[in-house]
C-alpha cells in the first residue's frame, strides 16, 4: 500500500488489497443516493434506497478493517426528497451500521451551510445541513479536541488580553446598591467570585449577572429556571462560554473552485479541521471517493500523508493536477492508473 498516491480504480477491488489496521483515518463522501451519474462502479444509482445503503455499508465494513485501533471514519452523506418525501439516507446508513455494531458513532457533526443551493419547491424550506459521522474502531482512538477550530480561540485569547482586573467590578457596585438582604448580598458576592475567577481561568468567555429590582427579568419576566433563581436568591449569573467550547456543529460555504470540473466538491475547510481533529503530522489518511482531490490535498497541506481512490479517470486526473498546482509532489508523479 503506498501513500501520497492517487489510484484510479473502484474502491471495493482496491480497499480489499489494503493490509488491515494500516491507516489513520478515513474521510469520504460517497455519491448520494439518486443525485448524479458519476459513470462506472454504480454506487448512488441503486434502484431503492435500501441497496444503496447496503453498498455503502459494505464499503464502510472494509474501511472498519483497514483502520488502525486508534483511527478513525468520517462519513459525509446527504440526504434526498423521493416523491416529496426525506429519505433520511445519512441516517439509515449511521443506523445501519450501529446495527450491524460496526463501529462507533462518536459524534455526527454537522455542517451549517451558508450558502445553500436554492430549491425549486416553494412549500419547503430550504435544506442548509448535512452530517458527517464521525466512527471509530476502539476507545483508544486519537483525539486532539483543542486542534479542532483552534484559530476561534486564538482570536478568542487576542480578545481576552483586553481584559482588566476589573471583570464584573461593576456588579459588586450594583449588589450594594441593590435592595437584596443582606444574606442574598453575601451569596451574589460570592458567586461572583467564583465567575470572576472562572473567566480570568479562560474556562468560560464572559458572563452576564441579573439582580433583582436591578436588571429587567430574564426572557421578558417568563417563567423558567432563572426566574426562579432570581425569585429565591435574588440575582442569577448566565455564563458564555463562546468560541473555546467545541460544538458538533460547523459552518462553511459550498465549495464552488474556479475551473473545478466535479459536481460535488465539499469544503476543504471542514476536511483540514477534520484531519487536524482526528491525525498527527505523517498519519495516513484515506478517502475512497477521492472526486476532485479535496481530502489528498487537505491531506498534503497539514503534511499527512494521503491515499485517494476514485474510479473516474476525468476526476482522478484532475485531483492529481490540484495537487500538482498546489506544489505537491510535482517531481515524483503520484498517479497510479488501474482501470
Ligand atoms: C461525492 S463525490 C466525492 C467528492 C469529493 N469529496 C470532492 O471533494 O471532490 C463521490 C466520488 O466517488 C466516485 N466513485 C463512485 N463510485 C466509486 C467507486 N466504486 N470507487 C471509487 N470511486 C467511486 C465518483 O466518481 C465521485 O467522484
Amino acid at each position: 500500500m503506498d501513500v501520497n498516491k492517487i489510484v484510479c480504480a473502484d474502491c471495493r477491488e482496491t480497499l480489499a488489497s489494503f493490509p488491515p489496521d494500516s491507516v489513520d483515518l478515513v474521510i469520504t463522501s460517497p455519491p448520494y443516493f439518486q443525485q448524479r451519474e458519476y459513470g462506472g462502479g454504480g454506487i448512488g444509482n441503486e434502484k431503492t434506497v435500501e441497496d444503496y445503503i447496503n453498498n455503502i455499508v459494505g464499503i464502510f465494513r472494509q474501511c472498519v478493517r483497514v483502520i488502525k485501533k486508534t483511527g478513525s471514519i468520517v462519513f459525509n452523506i446527504g440526504d434526498k426528497y423521493l416523491d416529496g418525501n426525506l429519505l433520511l439516507a445519512p441516517y439509515r446508513f449511521a443506523l445501519q451500521v450501529q446495527k450491524e455494531n460496526l463501529a462507533k458513532l462518536i459524534n455526527e457533526l454537522t455542517w451549517v451551510k451558508i450558502n445553500p443551493t436554492p430549491k425549486q419547491d416553494p412549500r419547503k424550506l430550504i435544506p442548509a445541513t448535512e452530517p458527517f459521522f464521525i466512527f471509530v474502531k476502539s476507545n483508544d482512538y486519537f483525539f486532539n479536541k483543542d486542534a479542532f477550530l483552534e484559530y476561534r480561540d486564538i482570536c478568542f485569547n487576542g480578545k481576552k488580553k483586553t481584559k482588566g482586573n476589573d471583570i464584573g467590578k461593576k456588579y459588586y457596585d450594583l449588589i450594594e446598591q441593590s435592595h437584596l438582604s443582606e444574606k442574598q448580598k453575601e451569596m451574589a458576592r460570592k458567586e461572583l467570585g467564583e465567575v470572576i475567577l472562572e473567566a480570568r481561568q479562560e474556562k468560560i468567555e464572559s458572563f452576564r449577572m441579573k439582580i433583582k429590582g436591578v436588571h429587567a427579568l430574564p426572557y421578558g419576566g417568563q417563567g423558567g429556571g432563572r426566574l426562579t433563581q432570581i425569585e429565591t436568591k435574588g440575582f442569577t449569573i448566565i455564563k458564555i462560554y463562546g468560541n473555546s467550547m467545541r460544538k458538533d456543529v460547523i459552518e462553511s460555504t459550498v465549495e464552488t473552485i474556479k475551473e473545478n470540473i466535479h459536481p460535488a466538491v465539499y469544503p476543504e475547510f471542514i476536511v483540514q479541521e477534520l484531519i487536524k481533529l482526528l491525525t498527527k503530522q505523517n498519519d495516513i489518511v484515506l478517502d475512497p471517493f477521492l472526486g476532485s482531490g479535496t481530502t489528498a490535498l487537505a491531506a498534503k497541506r497539514l503534511k499527512r500523508n494521503y491515499i485517494g481512490i476514485e474510479i473516474h479517470r476525468e476526476y482522478a486526473e484532475y485531483a492529481e493536477r490540484r495537487l500538482y498546482n498546489a506544489g505537491q509532489d510535482a517531481e515524483n508523479g503520484s498517479f497510479e492508473f488501474l482501470l
